[in-house]
């Protein structure tokens, strides 16, 4: 066993390995390369996992589609569908190549000689819930087949040096068989979220042995399959209605890139006794707090007001970082006031009502100027530490109260 998960046994000097040879495939999809750290690393395991339905199957079929136009042969292996369907969702997506092999198939030993007898350069197994080892009794699906054929499938990519993709779906609460049983086995997780209701899907890597973990990319669900959003920015922002009391643009980092997104609040007067709350896309705690510090700190009487917010676009947004736009949106509502056009506003709040500095104010900056906005409310400490302002008109806030005041 120990031979085959590390052809590489004799211990060498660390400075002694060739790392030019490593050779990357890319898939041609840009924002998938850079996910997975900049191409796919030749005998990698990594595990795609989503909710059903999000597209993961449609990815893959695009991804091979790429690999395949290079030259490169790809292997498809479903459990889920039969080579029919596929090759109809294949001709939707405009992605026919004959270098593309597709099987349905769920026999673990079969899969596995498949690595031999077809050599392909690269291989997906969709899904690894579907994958069946006859050796145990156990049902496709349950724990222990899930753990058993992934742990065979990576001795295999190991030995064979053959990168392949399991696909998992993320099973509901109570169901554990899920990919993140699987997440320490494998040497990449990537995670296909969004929202079934909207375009927008996010590809996040959780756990990556070749790259960070830090990359997200943004794709847009259409007509004919995953098209790449190379400015998240102007997409999340682009059915903006200025002016409008509620909304307000806030940066959040999504890994190494900072994304502006439009914040939704609307503060009505509650007709029944308890006040509502209603929370898309954010933390429900934290604007409850957030709420409760603008109460005592602002004097706004929120207690009589549902509140119902959300982040356009569908996509979730968790970082203290926009704490500041989270109290200007409801703010603003609340007031009904709008906040001036070509606005950005940023900070952590405190719960004494102080705006605490953020990370990365340089990059959100760049991008709020990138996307042509000419203000923008920052912490007051961070502005103390920014050396150029590129012009753009910052101005720094010390306090919630004193924020409203420069707001509004
Ligand atoms: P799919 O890739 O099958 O999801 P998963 O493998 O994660 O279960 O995608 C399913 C959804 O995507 C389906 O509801 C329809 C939608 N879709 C499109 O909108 N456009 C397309 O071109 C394709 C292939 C799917
Ligand atoms: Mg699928």
């Amino acid at each position: 066993m120990s031979s085959l998960s590390s052809p590489q046994s004799e211990p060498v000097p660390i400075d002694s390995i060739d790392l030019e040879n490593e050779k990357r495939l890319l898939t041609g999809i840009k924002e998938f390369d850079r996910v997975l750290g900049g191409g796919i690393v030749s005998g990698s395991l990594i595990l795609i996992g989503g909710d059903p339905g999000i597209g993961k199957s449609t990815l893959m079929i695009q991804a091979l589609d790429g690999l395949a136009k290079q030259g490169h042969k790809v292997l498809y292996i479903s459990g889920e569908e039969s080579i029919k369907q596929i090759s109809i969702r294949s001709k939707r997506l405009s992605a026919v190549s004959s270098n593309v092999l597709i099987v349905s198939e769920i026999n673990l030993d079969s899969i596995l000689s498949m690595f031999e007898t077809t050599k392909p350069d690269v291989l997906v197994i969709d899904s690894i819930q579907t994958v069946f080892s006859p050796d145990l009794t156990s049902a496709p699906g349950s724990v222990s087949q899930v753990r058993e054929s992934t742990m065979r499938l990576m001795l295999m990519t190991k030995k064979t040096g053959i990168p392949s993709f399991l696909v998992g779906h993320v099973t509901k609460e109570g169901a554990i068989a899920g990919p993140r049983l699987l997440e320490h086995m494998v040497d990449t997780v990537l995670y296909f979220e969004g929202d079934q209701n909207h375009v927008f899907r996010i590809l996040r890597a959780v756990k990556n042995r070749f790259g960070s973990t830090n990359e997200i990319g943004v794709f847009e669900m259409k007509e004919k399959g995953l098209d790449e959003v190379a400015s998240p920015s102007a997409a999340f922002l682009s059915e903006r209605s200025v002016n409008a009391p509620g909304s307000v643009v806030t940066a959040s980092m999504e890994g190494t890139r900072p994304i502006l997104v439009e914040l939704q609040a609307l503060a009505s007067r509650t007709s029944l006794g308890t006040p509502r709350r209603t929370i898309l896309g954010l933390d429900y705690n934290r604007v409850a707090l957030l709420v409760a510090v603008m109460e005592k700190k602002l004097g706004m009487h929120l207690m009589d007001h549902d509140i119902f917010m959300n982040v356009v676009g569908g996509i979730k947004v968790d970082e203290p970082a926009v704490d500041m736009g989270i109290v200007s949106a409801v703010a603003s509502s609340f007031l009904d006031k709008s906040i001036r056009d070509k606005t950005v506003v940023l900070g952590e709040v405190g719960l004494t009502g102080e705006v605490r500095a953020i990370g990365h104010i340089e990059n959100r900056v760049a991008e709020v100027k990138k996307m042509g906005f000419t203000k923008c409310f920052i912490p007051e400490s961070n502005l103390n530490h920014m050396t150029e302002t590129n012009g753009i008109k910052l101005i720094g806030i010390k306090t919630v109260s004193e924020a409203m005041e420069v707001l509004f």
